[in-house]
């Protein structure tokens, strides 16, 4: 059995959660010029209105808000349904990334960032999943990070979070498949954003955030699980992920200057 892909993005109904900046941004702006109808969320509205603007009326809905209030997601989900009758894909982008390292370790960063990263779209998918039940069709995309794969330096909580994402896209996968309902586990490399432009190390592979959106959307209409990007710097990780951890740990600690 294989996940159903989307044939195109014309008129579909869809979340675009973290669309303010970044990825999440880039996503909005290629969907709308590919005509799909663009509910646009993050905590920053003013941002959510300008890029509103590149749609018609009847194109977009702006959703302000904030993924660590379920009421939040719940609403604006109703909007959703109050406006459009229903929803084609979630696309969950929004995220957060504080460098932490065992000698800085701050439980209150890392509760922040296990509440936007994980829990966020925990919440998302829960407001979105009855419906989609329901109807038997449906698209989740979350993403996550290559820094899920296995613990990397400076990530004591931004690793864990997008660890636990692979891991719930994963059981989200096997539980949906035989309801009809497409789960899309995204993982990019380093992508030049403004989360990453404060990085004072130069970042192996980088992409434009145009770049990262064209391979989700590409990814997304092929029905494919495990979209991860770029090809060069995500296979060499996945490569690592399956060495012994001896080998693993001397090649990280040789080559990742963080
Ligand atoms: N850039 C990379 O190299 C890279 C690599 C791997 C994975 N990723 C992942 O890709 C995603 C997007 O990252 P990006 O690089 O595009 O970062 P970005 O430019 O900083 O964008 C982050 C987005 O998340 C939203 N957001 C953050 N916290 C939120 C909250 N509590 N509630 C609602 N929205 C929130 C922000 O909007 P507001 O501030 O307006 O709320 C913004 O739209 C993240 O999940 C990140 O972990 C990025």
């Amino acid at each position: 059995m294989k996940q159903q892909g989307l044939e195109n993005f014309l008129n579909k109904r869809i979340w675009v959660i973290g669309a303010s900046s970044g990825i999440g941004e880039a996503c909005a702006t290629a969907l709308l010029k590919l005509g799909g109808k663009v509910a646009l969320s993050s905590r920053r509205a003013e941002r959510l209105n300008t890029l509103a603007q590149l749609g018609g009326k009847e194109q977009t809905l702006v959703l302000p808000l904030d993924v660590t209030r379920q009421g939040d997601l719940e609403s604006a989900y109703q909007s959703i349904l109050d406006s459009w009758g229903g929803l084609d894909l979630l696309l969950f982008v929004s995220g957060m990334y504080v460098p932490l390292r065992a000698d800085n370790f701050d439980f209150d960063i890392a509760q922040k960032t296990i509440d936007a990263n994980l829990l966020g779209p925990m919440r998302a998918v829960a407001a979105v999943l009855p419906e989609m039940l329901k109807n038997h069709a449906g698209h989740i995309a979350i993403v996550g990070s290559v820094a899920g794969y296995s613990g990397l330096p400076k990530a004591l909580a931004y690793g864990p979070s997008k660890a636990g994402i692979i891991n719930f896209c994963e059981t989200l996968y096997y539980d949906l498949l035989p309801q009809g309902i497409s789960v899309h586990m995204i993982s990019p490399g380093f992508v030049a954003t403004e989360a990453t432009a404060k990085n004072d190390f130069e970042m192996p592979a980088l992409i434009t955030a145009d770049e990262a959106a064209q391979e989700i959307l590409k990814g997304i209409q092929a029905g494919k699980f495990d979209i991860h990007f770029p090809k060069r710097f995500s296979g060499f990780l996945k490569f690592l992920r399956i060495l012994p951890y001896p080998l693993y740990f001397w090649i990280v600690r040789r080559f990742v200057q963080l």
